[in-house]
């Protein structure tokens, strides 16, 4: 039968881990919700009396606020946490491999080895462990190898996939409303028990007709395959912008007159600068890498093809800056307003904005650079892992953060737009015209602002997926 659950423990307290154990907490106030991480400053701001929260997350305050100190607490003993919990998510990140056998393509799966060899070295009684972080098929598999490898006598695991799905920006109302929740387990009596039991956890709050149980392999391969499809709509939409921009048809009006096909539907069809975040890249990369590995060449081929297209948009993108600059932007001032790889969070992994500044340094364009939650010390870090070769010193000579976008205009030739934060769309663009260089350009990577409106003011408007100005 299966387990009610009283303790759930979750393993890394990142961007996944955090929001989804702190809403569980907020929905089920009799279960006791630890999130443990190495990260000592990470755990120190989940626990800062201020609620400084490590990560920016709307609504996201309000639920901490709501539970901390109540059933739902941060530390760094990860031990004392695996003891008491009946239920463990493993939830700790998979980035790309950087070397070895996959460099570049698989994940790097040994923090989740890592993890997993912790909670059977520590464990005394049996648990329910579920594997969180995105990974790709399988390692649900070695986890359960692992497990049983190394287990004492009287413990038992059992193994479950939980793929989550919310989208930063939007986690809390993506877990407060999930489309679905996907569990998966082995269809044996055991991996049922474990399934229903962690299904009783989200019970509280998603209705059953959501809560989709399958095989281990359909979850992990499931997790893959929807941010692979989300991508590659916005890779498709994205190709036909660039024959949108050769041809005066205009994308957003096809977008809208294709995503009205009820078998197509409006969402995500959205042209832009090219996708971001940590996710779609580092999933297709592992679709790509496993369809090698089964020996299915045609299959990895049509995947890679959704990261290419991605690639040269963003190419296509600062290009197309250069060239309407009069083909040398050398000395020009740029203002790159966004740095985030989307609105609504401060994470920048995979930003579209560094690629771009990335090319405009390499054109040896000066850039100002304006982001509303980013802080500096990260775009130091992304801009100097895009450029090994530049030392800080050289970088920062062609690049200033500022603190407005109005000053990140000042005196620019070209305003970039590479985020979609709402504050870029209500700025004063008359304001931002008087202190810039003329002809004044503004390039939308995001169909973000009224071109129309801006044109009249005096700009030169280059957007997404219509003809240049
Ligand atoms: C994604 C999935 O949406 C989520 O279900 C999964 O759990 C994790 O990966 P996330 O990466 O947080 O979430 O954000 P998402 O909203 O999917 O955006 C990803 C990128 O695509 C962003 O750079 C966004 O700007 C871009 N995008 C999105 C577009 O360019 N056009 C669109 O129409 C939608
Ligand atoms: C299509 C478009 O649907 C229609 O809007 C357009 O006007 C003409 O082209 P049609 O070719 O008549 O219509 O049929 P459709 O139902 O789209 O099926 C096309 C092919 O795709 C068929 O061979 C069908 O069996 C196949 N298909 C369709 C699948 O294999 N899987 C699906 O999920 C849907
Ligand atoms: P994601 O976006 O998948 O949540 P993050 O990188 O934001 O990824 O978070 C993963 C967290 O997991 C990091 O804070 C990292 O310190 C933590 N972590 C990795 N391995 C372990 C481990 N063995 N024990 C505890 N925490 C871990």
């Amino acid at each position: 039968a299966p387990i009610k659950v009283s303790k759930i423990l979750c393993i890394g307290a990142g961007y996944v881990g955090g929001p989804t154990c702190a809403v569980i907490a907020l929905k089920c106030p009799h279960i006791t919700v630890t999130i443990v991480d190495l990260n000592k400053a990470r755990i120190d701001a989940w626990n800062s009396p201020d609620f400084k929260l490590p990560i920016y997350e709307p609504g996201l305050e309000d639920v901490v606020r709501a539970c901390r100190g109540r059933n739902l607490f941060f530390s760094t003993d990860v031990e004392k946490g695996i003891r008491e919990a009946e239920l463990i998510f493993v939830s700790v990140n998979t980035p790309t491999k950087k070397s070895g056998v996959g460099a570049g393509f698989a994940a790097d799966l040994n923090y989740v080895e890592l993890a997993t060899r912790q909670i059977a070295a520590v464990a005394t009684s049996s648990k329910i462990v579920v594997e969180k972080s995105t990974v790709p098929c399988r390692t649900a598999e070695s986890m359960r190898t692992i497990l049983e490898a190394n287990s004492k006598p009287g413990c038992h695991f059992d193994i479950l996939s939980n793929p989550e799905f919310l989208a930063e920006g939007t986690a809390i109302s993506d877990l407060f409303n999930p489309d679905r929740v996907l569990i998966g387990s082995l269809q044996t009596p055991e991996g049922k028990d474990a399934c229903a039991a962690l299904a009783g956890v989200y019970a509280n709050w998603v209705s059953p007709a959501q809560i989709l149980t399958v095989g281990l392999w359909s979850s992990e391969l499931s997790k893959l395959a929807a941010n692979a499809m989300l991508a590659q709509r916005i890779s498709s939409v994205n190709a036909l912008s660039a024959i949108c921009e050769a041809t005066g048809a205009n994308i957003d009006e096809v977008a809208n007159a294709v995503g009205y096909d009820s078998r197509v539907g409006p969402k995500f069809l959205k042209a832009s600068v090219g996708f971001g975040g940590s996710c779609f890249q580092k999933d297709i990369l592992n679709l790509v890498y496993l369809s090698e590995s089964l020996h299915l060449p045609e299959v990895a081929a049509y995947w890679r093809q959704v990261v290419e297209m991605n690639e040269y948009q963003k190419r296509r993108f600062s290009k197309r800056v250069v060239d309407t600059l009069f083909n040398t932007i050398t000395g020009k001032r740029i203002a790159v307003l966004g740095f985030a790889f989307k609105a609504d969070t401060g994470d920048t992994r995979e930003s579209a904005a560094i690629t771009l500044i990335r090319d405009f340094q390499s054109e040896r364009a000066l850039v100002n650079v304006y982001d509303p939650q980013v802080v500096e010390e990260q775009i130091w870090l992304d801009l100097t892992e895009a450029s090994p070769n530049v030392p800080l010193d050289s970088i920062k000579k062609q690049v200033k953060i500022c603190g407005s976008a109005l000053e990140a205009c000042r005196d620019a030739e070209a305003v970039v737009i590479a985020t979609e934060w709402k504050e870029f769309k209500e700025i004063d663009w008359s304001e931002v015209y008087k202190h810039m260089k003329k002809p004044a350009f503004v390039f939308d990577g995001r169909l973000l602002v009224d071109a129309a409106k801006l044109t009249e003011i005096g700009f030169k408007v280059n957007t997404i997926g219509r003809p240049g100005a």
